[in-house]
């Protein structure tokens, strides 16, 4: 079985799979061209897909018949067409629970460094403007007692809500599919209505699994109800917010701040007006890495692919 893999990932997943028997394909240079990538799909069973940049949808299945099995690099599943994938039978494997913690931890540091203003307070120091002790200036909000909405209450939102939980007594409330009987048991965490989360939370944070019926949720109407303090969190995909409308909303005072590891577009464009605003705190998409969620997402892959090699059924796989 012949494996092609977009983007180079830690050896222990390429060590698994080749001791395993898989032949293993990784280009030379790594920043393929979309015509590249479908050409080297189209020759090969079996994909390990990097990133999110090449989608997998009705046309690439047409237009690469022999792919049998695709193990993501990935939680996330958004750029794949699951339902088409099922229709043809193709397994299409993800990662999850190696990269609970790393993610949970981006979004744990972004809600603090929001709080107390560090990108703000960075750049003062990097431009030579430290300044004198001022009672009055670049004050931040504390997290203590504060309420933490949580959109989309799965491994992620679990981590991230049980640190807020630990570290600052927060008042745990989330919106979800489906309740989280473990979550209300271990943190007191409370169901909310949609509603009521955006217009309860201090701090909103998403944690769900992006589907396009949810495009752009967080936009105007939705930062117009959410409090004047409160800080907008997104690790998830940035699909989930209008970025025009959290700009609006940031620089009119609807809301205190947002952290952003996710951006809509993304990359975002160098010259993007958020980034230029003291209220928030943008990172390129981090949440994974670390060198423990990288290597676990490699095993995790790998043993996917190795279990479809044996017949048998992947491990942690999206299609239902
Ligand atoms: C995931 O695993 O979905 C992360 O967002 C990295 O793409």
């Amino acid at each position: 079985m012949k494996v092609f893999i977009n983007k180079r990932i830690p050896e222990i997943g390429i060590h698994m799979l080749e001791k395993a028997g898989l032949e293993v394909f990784i280009p030379e240079h790594e920043n393929l061209s979309h015509e590249e990538w479908l050409s080297y799909c189209k020759s090969h069973d079996v994909i390990l897909n990097v990133g999110s940049e090449f989608k997998y949808d009705k046309d690439f299945f047409t237009e690469c018949p022999n792919v049998k099995a695709i193990a993501l690099y990935s939680v996330g599943f958004d750029h794949v067409d699951i339902k088409e994938a099922n229709q043809r039978n193709i397994p299409i494997g993800n990662t999850p629970d190696v990269l609970s913690k790393a993610t949970s931890d981006v979004a744990f540091l972004l809600m603090q460094s929001v709080a107390r203003r560090a990108s703000y307070n960075f750049g003062k120091v990097k431009d030579g403007n430290w300044g004198d002790f001022d009672p009055l200036h670049a004050l931040g909000q504390e997290l203590y007692g504060k309420t933490l909405g949580i959109f989309g209450l799965g491994r992620i939102g679990f981590e991230m809500a049980k640190k807020s939980k630990a570290a600052f007594d927060m008042n745990i409330i989330y919106h979800n599919r489906h309740k989280n009987e473990e979550a209300e048991k271990e943190l007191d965490a409370a169901y909310v209505s949609f509603d009521e989360l955006i217009s309860q939370s201090d701090v909103l944070s998403i944690h769900a699994n992006f589907i396009p019926e949810q495009k752009e949720l967080f936009n105007s109407a939705v930062f117009e109800k959410m409090k004047e303090n409160s800080i907008f969190i997104n690790t998830a995909r940035g699909g989930f917010h209008n970025q025009k409308d959290l700009y609006n909303a940031l620089t009119e005072k609807k809301i205190w701040g947002a952290g952003l590891d996710v951006t809509n577009p993304e990359p975002i464009f160098k010259d993007d007006p958020i980034l230029e605003l003291s209220n928030v705190c943008v990172l390129p998409h981090i949440g994974s890495a670390t060198i423990e969620a990288r290597n676990g997402m490699a095993k995790l892959a790998a043993e996917n692919l190795i279990a479809f090699s044996k017949g048998e059924k992947m491990p942690n796989c999206a299609n239902p």
